[in-house]
């Protein structure tokens, strides 16, 4: 597999969408429809996600870009349809749909991880506090959770901020710091939502790079939910949401 670097030295992929969905997909989501009420949010939405692509999710306000997201994700249950992983170990097969609430929470902490627009750090904590806390949820000691913090901090370019709270830091370094708690894990899907929708466009491209980069060579695919059309076209496909609807998919 041949690599490019991008002018921010960022090594990309140079396999094409067709090339890369020759592999095994890493999740598969079928016929998923979600209704608030009496609204109909989401309607028999279909995504196949890919090792190592980038899948931009575009749509108006309201057309369920979120929903799709949550559902996909397993932050909410979805009514019908059915969301299956494939195991990185033996390549069994996980339905994401059949799990209760807390079995679903505990899948998610294990396989995903996310990046929402206003990051979502826990104010109270410090920087390399909120990246060690999914490790400890997993059962890490805190020493070792603390130092695997630290080395993904360093890695993002944010040496010497680790003893920061959210609070002290601008918004591109606390972005890069929900980008260190997502890949702490080492997820299989990375998920965000308008990563970069609160950012000024120097710093969005900056924490665009280090989401691209970060399931480059990986087993992992990347999800991001934008009104951008910049950070779309820096992704390999995009799926289009109309009224809940899938549109299209380039
Ligand atoms: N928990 C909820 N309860 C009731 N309605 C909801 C809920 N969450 C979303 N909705 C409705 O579902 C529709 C889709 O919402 P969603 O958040 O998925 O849109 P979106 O495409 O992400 O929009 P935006 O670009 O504004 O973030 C909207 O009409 C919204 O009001
Ligand atoms: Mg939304």
């Amino acid at each position: 597999m041949s690599t490019t670097t991008d002018p921010e030295g960022h090594r990309r992929s140079e396999l094409s969408t067709a090339e890369r969905q020759t592999r095994d997909w890493l999740l598969r989501a079928e016929n998923v429809s979600k209704a608030f009420g009496q609204t109909q949010v989401l309607t028999e939405a279909s995504l196949d996600l890919y090792p190592e692509e980038a899948v931009a999710i575009m749509g108006p306000s309201g057309s369920g870009k979120s929903t799709l997201l949550h559902a996909v994700a397993g932050i909410i249950a979805a009514d019908e349809g059915k969301v299956i992983l494939r195991r990185p170990d033996d390549g069994g097969i996980d339905d994401i749909t059949t799990l209760s609430d807390a079995k679903r929470s505990a899948f998610r902490l294990h396989r995903f991880g996310f990046v929402f627009q206003q990051g979502m750090l826990i104010p109270e904590l410090t920087a390399v506090e909120n990246v060690a806390l999914p490790l400890m949820l997993l059962g890490t000691g805190m020493a070792a959770a603390v130092l695997q913090a630290n080395a993904e901090l360093h890695r993002l370019g944010l040496l010497g901020l680790g003893d920061r709270r959210i609070g002290q830091l601008s918004g591109g370094q606390a972005q890069r710091v929900a980008i260190a708690r997502a890949l702490v894990t080492d997820p299989t899907i990375i998920f965000a939502d308008e990563p970069t929708g609160s950012l000024d466009s120097r710093t969005a491209d900056e924490v665009l790079d280090e989401l691209l980069a970060s399931n480059d060579g990986a087993d992992r695919a990347l999800v991001i939910v934008t009104h951008d059309e910049r950070v779309a076209a820096r992704c390999d496909r995009t799926v289009r949401l109309l009224d809940g609807r899938i549109e299209a998919t380039r």
